[in-house]
């Protein structure tokens, strides 16, 4: 799934820079990540030849003082090659044709391989599964602080008697939509009381492993269902939509509704990012057709 973003990118490099000829990612190990090349470069020699150029350059950097290898540009007769670090132990490389401007190529790369670099870290990110990073590294990653968590918990009282009207909203929002209502058919009942206690379990104050088990199991329940991350985002939508008014209704302090806004906008933001996660697992699991570990 990444690799097409990436190729995205590749393809943007190779049309949008007049003389840019083509362009591959590739790891330090020589795995290929995606490549847009012509015809007449071999992509295997490609890689082959950057694994093996890499380690040189590395220790010129090192040995010139230049400080870390960021980018390595080899000009010949008949054209340029150049290798642009895009994230850890990943190189882009740009191949161009002699006549290239050597300021537009650096930018086009440059750019690029900053995109690359963001693509593959937030992909690294969503694959790999939430159980296995510690609690902290998710409330960092959403931005849900522990001032959040215990706003969030604190304002339990005000807010508890508006959740069974919000779950009525947010039922009615998924039913509204024909595809979604065909997954939701006859099974209203249960369904709102599990969208109940999964809301009052938002204000409980436990956010450690078991609460993150809970929403890695939406996301199974989901898949199994055949609710599609989109389906998904959608409700979130609404949920991120409904909560600050009622929250601003319920709450008799208003610096503490504002306050309390905020971290429950984070909060849903940690439950989605939980959840994605495990969609993307699944995704991944699917396009590599790896069977399932449990
Ligand atoms: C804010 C977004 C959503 C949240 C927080 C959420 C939460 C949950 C939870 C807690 C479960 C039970 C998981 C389990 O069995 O452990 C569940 C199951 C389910 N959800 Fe959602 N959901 C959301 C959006 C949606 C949407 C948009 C649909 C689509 C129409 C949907 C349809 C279903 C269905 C059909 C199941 C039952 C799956 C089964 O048969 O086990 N959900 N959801």
């Amino acid at each position: 799934m990444h690799d097409a973003h990436v190729n995205g990118v590749l393809q943007a490099l190779v049309t949008n820079t007049p003389s840019i000829q083509g362009a591959a990612v590739i790891q330090a190990d020589g795995q290929l990540v995606a490549c847009h090349l012509p015809q007449s470069l071999d992509e295997s020699r490609l890689s082959a030849t950057v694994t093996a150029m890499l380690p040189h350059g590395l220790g010129m950097a090192a040995a010139l003082e230049c400080g870390k290898l960021e980018q390595l540009l080899l000009t010949g007769e008949i054209g340029h090659v150049l290798l642009r670090e895009a994230g850890p132990q990943t190189m882009l490389c740009t191949v161009a044709k002699p006549n290239v401007q050597l300021e537009a190529l650096l930018q086009a790369s440059g750019s690029a391989a900053s995109r690359i670099s963001r693509i593959l870290s937030s992909m690294s990110f969503l694959a790999t599964p939430s159980s296995e990073r510690s609690p902290q590294a998710l409330y960092e990653a959403s931005g849900f602080t522990e001032a959040d968590q215990t706003l969030v918990t604190q304002i339990w009282p005000y807010i508890r008697t508006s959740l069974p009207s919000i779950v009525d909203r947010f039922y009615q929002t998924l039913e509204a939509e024909p595809q979604m209502a065909a997954l939701l058919a006859g099974r209203a009942e249960m369904l709102k009381r599990v969208y109940l206690t999964w809301m009052e379990s938002l204000f409980s104050g436990d956010y450690g492993p078991d609460f993150i088990r809970r929403q890695e199991d939406i996301g199974k329940a989901h898949t199994r269902a055949g609710v599609t991350p989109v389906f998904f985002a959608a409700g979130m939508a609404f949920l991120r939509s409904v909560f600050p008014p009622v929250l601003r209704a319920s709450i008799p302090r208003e610096d503490l509704a504002e306050d309390a806004t905020g971290a429950v906008l984070r909060l849903l933001i940690f439950c989605q990012q939980i959840v994605d996660c495990k969609y993307t697992q699944t995704l991944l699991r699917l396009e590599k057709n790896v069977p399932k570990a449990k």
